[in-house]
């Protein structure tokens, strides 16, 4: 991959800019400097290798050389954007979950809040990151991780052991090889169209449906604070029963109550870990 091919590849998208690295440490941390510099809306970011990639919550993101998709998009909120931070995280799952429905079809469902899981295991994250004049939202730095080869979630780039749920790649799922520019594409035109629905009912309810572990037994940690290996506080169990209108998640409890957990540095993980 190359700047040029890249660019070639997307030239009919109306994004901003285009940046591609072949190596950076992180892709949100350089889209952050490129805001700074005055970088346009919808600018974008993609690195082959990235070295010191974040996840959520502290953790790290392994993004080896050739065998995934790191990527940033840059996002100025505009007034009618509410809940800003849950619907751009919401977006770019979305994004990578409808792109894999619509081009792969693939059956991708989103684990609330925004990891996008095929056949219970996980195949991509995403990190927003908001930037602040006072207390003005200025900016979002939205991060995306696909794991697009088997490589990508190889034992010997991140052993089993410190990942918090199982793993998977696009191609193992597939059983065949992913052009990771015609899957960057897919993802982009499914991310500009829900872009442009960020405020609508529908947006939420597109979530909704195609949340993960619907009716089953989970449980949601606080994600704060923690490190890959430390143990996360428990703060609720229950069935998952959707979405509320602000994409917070409703959860039937044993008392039969409905409770809601607000989007945050949360983590789900359902009580029966793996299919079959
Ligand atoms: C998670 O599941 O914890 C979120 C992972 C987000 C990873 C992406 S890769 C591109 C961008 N740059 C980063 O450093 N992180 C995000």
């Amino acid at each position: 991959m190359d700047q040029q091919t890249l660019e070639r590849s997307l030239v009919d998208l109306p994004l901003g800019s285009i940046r591609y690295y072949d190596q950076v440490g992180s892709t949100n941390d350089q889209a952050a400097r490129w805001i700074a510099e005055g970088a346009p809306n919808l600018s974008l970011i993609l690195a082959d290798e990235q070295t010191a990639g974040r996840g959520r919550s502290g953790r790290q993101w392994i993004t080896p050389r050739g065998v995934a998709l790191a990527v940033s998009v840059v996002l100025y909120p505009t007034l009618e954007d509410s809940d800003v931070l849950p619907r751009m995280t919401a977006l770019g799952a979305l994004a990578i979950c409808d792109a894999l429905r619509n081009t792969y079809r693939l059956p991708a469902q989103i684990k609330w809040p925004n990891d996008v899981i095929l056949n219970r295991r996980k195949v991509a994250g995403v990190l927003a990151e908001a930037q602040w004049t006072g207390s003005d939202l200025a900016a979002v730095v939205l991060g995306l991780g696909i794991n697009v080869a088997s490589a990508s979630v190889d034992g010997a780039v991140l052993p089993a052991s410190a990942l918090r749920f199982p793993a998977t790649s696009v191609e193992d799922v597939l059983g065949r090889p992913v052009d990771r520019l015609e899957m960057l594409r897919a993802v982009l035109v499914e991310f500009l169209r829900w872009r442009k629905r960020m405020g609508w009912p529908d947006f939420v309810r597109a979530w909704e449906s195609r949340l993960a572990f619907r009716g089953e037994w989970v449980q949601v940690f606080s994600g704060r604070g923690s490190s890959d290996t430390g143990a996360l506080p428990l703060l609720r169990e229950g069935q998952i029963a959707g979405l509320t209108p602000d994409g917070s998640l409703k959860l039937t409890v044993r008392s039969g109550d409905v409770v809601t957990v607000q989007f945050g540095e949360v983590r789900l993980s359902p009580l029966k870990s793996e299919a079959g």
